[in-house]
C-alpha cells in the first residue's frame, strides 16, 4: 500500500507530540500542519519537514488528498472539526477528551457511522506496557471479577494554560474531570470489559485557579484571562454489575507530590498500575507479583495502530463509542455536582 497521507490540526504541545511520532512511522507521509496562528503552523512545518502549512483546517481539508488528520486543538474545537473531517473523507484520531459533552461526542460517532471512516480517541494509557500488561492479567483470570476500581491523577502545582482556553470552561468543558479523567477512567472502565454505568455522585472545587495560584508546564498561559472550572474534582461511579469506580482528579491540591495511580480490587487478585504489581494468594500466603514492564512510547504506539486499522479497515481500540460513554460520565459528574444530586443514567 502506498503512504497514508496525514494531516495535523494543532501546532501547540501534543500536536507537536503527533508531528514527532509520525515522523518515525514509515507507512506516513505528514502532507500539511494546521494551526490558526501562522507562526506556530509555520514553524512546526520547518521542524518536521512538512511541505505544507494552512491556518484554516476547511482549506487543508478542500486542498490535500488526506487519509488522516489527528485532532490536536482545545476541546471545543474537537468535535465540529472531527465531523468536517469526516464529512470530508477523511479518518480521524481526535486527543482526548473526546469533546466537551457527550452530545458533541456523539455527533463524531454519527459522522463516523454515516461516511464509513474511522474515529479513534486518542487515549495513549491504554497503549503503555503497564496498562496492557494489567489487561492481560486480567483476560487471563488472575483477577477473578473486578468489583471495585480506584484511579486518580494529583497534581501539588500543575493548572495548564492559565487564563487561557484549558481554564475557560466554554472552551475545555471543565477542569481536571474533563481533562485527566478520561485517560484513567477509560483504564478503568476498559479492565472492567465496560459494564453500562447507572449511577454518579460527583463533587467539585476550585481553591487555587481562583486566586491565579499553582500554574503548571502544559499549555499556554493568557494573564488576565478566566478561570471558571474546578480545581479539583472527585465521583463514586456505579455500574449495573454492582461494580464502583472511585475518581479524583486536580491540578493543585496541598499533598506531597504528584500521585498517579490506578487501582483495582478483584476477587482472586487485585492490581496497581504505578508501578505495577498483582496481589493475590498463593501456598496460603500473600503474594506479590512484579511483572517486568517495557518503557514505550506509548503516544507513537497509539499513532501507529490508527495508521494499522487504516491500512487494514479494522475498528480501532478504543472505539468512539467507549468514548461516548466516558463522556456521559463526565457529563454527570458536573451536573451532580452542580445540584449536590446523584445522577441516574
Ligand atoms: N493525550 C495526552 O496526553 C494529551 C496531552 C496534552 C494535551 N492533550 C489534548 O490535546 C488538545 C490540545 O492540547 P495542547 O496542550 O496541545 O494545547 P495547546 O494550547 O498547546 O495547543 C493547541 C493548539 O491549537 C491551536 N488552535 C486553536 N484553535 C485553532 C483552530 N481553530 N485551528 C487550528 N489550530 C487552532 C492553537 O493555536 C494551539 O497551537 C487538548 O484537547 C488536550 O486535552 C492530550
Amino acid at each position: 500500500m502506498e503512504k497514508i497521507n496525514v494531516g495535523v490540526i494543532g501546532a501547540g504541545s501534543i500536536g507537536k507530540i503527533h508531528l514527532q511520532a509520525y515522523t518515525s512511522i514509515p507507512d506516513v507521509r505528514v502532507s500539511a500542519v494546521v494551526d490558526i496562528i501562522e507562526d506556530r503552523a509555520r514553524q512546526a512545518a520547518e521542524s518536521f519537514g512538512i511541505p505544507k502549512y494552512y491556518t484554516d483546517y476547511r482549506e487543508m481539508l478542500e486542498k490535500e488528498k488526506l487519509d488522516a488528520v489527528s485532532v490536536c486543538v482545545p476541546n471545543y474545537l474537537h468535535s465540529p472539526m472531527t465531523v468536517d473531517a469526516l464529512n470530508a473523507g477523511v479518518n480521524v484520531i481526535c486527543e482526548k477528551p473526546m469533546a466537551i459533552n457527550a452530545k458533541e461526542a456523539q455527533k463524531m460517532v454519527d459522522a463516523a457511522r454515516a461516511n464509513n471512516k474511522i474515529l479513534m480517541v486518542a487515549l495513549c494509557w491504554r497503549f503503555s506496557d503497564e496498562a496492557k500488561t494489567i489487561k492481560e492479567f486480567i483476560n487471563q483470570g488472575y483477577l477473578g471479577n473486578i468489583y471495585y476500581a480506584k484511579v486518580g491523577i494529583l497534581r501539588l502545582s500543575g493548572i495548564p494554560g492559565m487564563g487561557g482556553w484549558f481554564t475557560n470552561k466554554d472552551k475545555s468543558g471543565g477542569g481536571p474531570l474533563i481533562d485527566l479523567a478520561p485517560h484513567f477512567l477509560d483504564l478503568a472502565m476498559w479492565f472492567m470489559n465496560h459494564p453500562r454505568p447507572v449511577s454518579v455522585k460527583g463533587y467539585t472545587y476550585a481553591k487555587f485557579g481562583p486566586l491565579n495560584k499553582r500554574k503548571g508546564n502544559w499549555g499556554i498561559p493568557e494573564p488576565g484571562g478566566k478561570f471558571d472550572v474546578e480545581d479539583l474534582g472527585c465521583a463514586i461511579i456505579g455500574l449495573e454489575n454492582g461494580a464502583t469506580i472511585f475518581v479524583e482528579m486536580s491540578w493543585a491540591s496541598n499533598i506531597e507530590r504528584d500521585t498517579t495511580y490506578c487501582t483495582l480490587f478483584g476477587d482472586k487478585g487485585g492490581a496497581e498500575m504505578m508501578p505495577t504489581k498483582i496481589f493475590t494468594e498463593m501456598a496460603g500466603k500473600y503474594v506479590e507479583i512484579v511483572p517486568r514492564i517495557e518503557k514505550v512510547n506509548s503516544y507513537l504506539e497509539e499513532l501507529k495502530h490508527f495508521v494499522q486499522c487504516i491500512k487494514d479497515g479494522t475498528s480501532p481500540i478504543p472505539k468512539g463509542e467507549e468514548g461516548v460513554i466516558d463522556m456521559q460520565i463526565i457529563d454527570a459528574i458536573y451536573e451532580s455536582a452542580r445540584t449536590g444530586k446523584e445522577v441516574r443514567l
